[in-house]
């Protein structure tokens, strides 16, 4: 996610259980320009997935060439919905250009030696979904991730994701291109639900996942704070800029900020990865039960979700199967990729 999916933050969620990361969106154009210092990578930041916007295939094509070496698939973006992606004809403003999007994905096919794999919002209406999301899978798209949500369904207008038109979809596609089900995985559970319910191959959490980068561990042992402190560690070995850095301390500890208001407004004074710990220390030694703070980031224009702790496990024993892996990386590979979920995208 823009200015979140950043190394330190993925390789966190790898340690927790997140078994495929995407970088943030970048702006091919400018990315093939001279701007490839903006991804960052490393041996082990793998399996990774890069995802590009933009209009023009040839520049598309430039931005994938410069990444291809370093990660196992580029993604285009069909789903932002901001202003910018309007104004830059990007994103989920390109949902209706299926002739242009065909081109985008066959040149990128064609141009690259990894897999091109696209996300995309739903229309309300499946037949238009079909027709959009076969002509990337006809262009060749060999993984197509469902964020299940219009394209005017954003900011105080997000709904509930439409599971219900996921599971259309996958099952549309089913034995073809695997389909990876997105919004609305807010905790654990949410995770195997939805792969029951949608029948997809995996899951992708976005907004849920920068909040608490341990959602697919399943474990709730671990506070938001310890989690915060764990981030930091990470984003000073490798170097996480420092919008990144104020950002997601921001949502990991926001239950905690709308309690204690005080210290959310000495955050945006902080310059240093230290100044951080030290107003981290500080809240530590306010707090006397980590669950008393409830009010989550993910909540907080979706209206007053019900006050259950659906941090627990279910009972269930975490068992899913995920055939992405073994398509994407390894097709020769037929085992399935059981207790694999697949997180951290955009
Ligand atoms: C701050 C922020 C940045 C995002 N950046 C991206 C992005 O770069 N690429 C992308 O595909 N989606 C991006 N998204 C959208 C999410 O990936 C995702 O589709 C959406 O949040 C729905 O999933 P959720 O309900 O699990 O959060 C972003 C969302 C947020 C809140």
């Amino acid at each position: 996610m823009v200015e979140h999916s950043d190394l330190a933050y993925r390789q966190l969620t790898r340690k927790y259980g997140a078994d495929i990361a995407y970088t943030q969106m970048f702006n091919a154009n400018i990315f093939s320009n001279g701007c490839e210092h903006m991804f960052q990578t490393c041996a082990d930041d793998r399996p990774l997935i890069v995802q590009f916007a933009g209009h023009d295939p040839s520049s598309l094509l430039s931005a994938a060439l410069i990444v291809q070496d370093k990660c196992d698939a580029v993604d285009i973006n069909l789903g932002c919905p901001q202003n910018i992606a309007k104004r830059g004809r990007y994103g989920a403003f390109l949902m209706e250009e299926l002739d242009l999007l065909y081109t985008i994905v066959s040149t990128l096919v064609q141009g690259l030696k990894i897999p091109v794999t696209c996300k995309t919002r739903i229309y309300k209406n499946f037949d238009q979904c079909i027709e959009l999301c076969e002509t990337l899978v006809r262009a060749g798209a060999s993984l197509l991730t469902i964020h299940g949500r219009t394209r005017d369904e954003k900011g105080h207008l997000v709904g509930a994701a439409d599971w219900d038109m996921i599971k259309r979809i996958k099952h549309h596609f089913q034995g073809r291109v695997p389909v990876i089900a997105n919004g609305g995985i807010e905790v654990y559970n949410d995770i195997e639900r939805c792969l029951m319910h949608t029948g997809c191959d995996g899951v992708m959490s976005s907004e849920s996942i920068l909040e608490n980068p341990s959602l697919f561990s399943g474990s709730d042992s671990i506070t938001m704070i310890d989690l915060t402190l764990e981030y930091l560690e990470y984003a000073e070995r490798y170097k996480a800029p420092w919008s990144s850095v104020r950002g997601h301390c921001m949502k990991m500890l926001h239950r905690y900020f709308t309690v204690h208001t005080e210290l959310r407004n000495q955050i945006g004074e902080t310059k240093t990865i230290d100044d951080i710990i030290g107003l981290i220390m500080e809240l530590k030694s306010i707090i006397v039960c980590d669950s008393d703070y409830q009010e989550t980031w993910y909540q907080r224009h979706r209206g007053a979700a019900p006050v259950h702790d659906r941090r627990l496990m279910n009972g269930s024993n975490g068992k899913l199967v995920l055939h992405i892996k073994d398509k994407l990386l390894d097709s020769n590979n037929e085992d399935d990729n059981e207790g694999c979920l697949m997180g951290m995208f955009d």
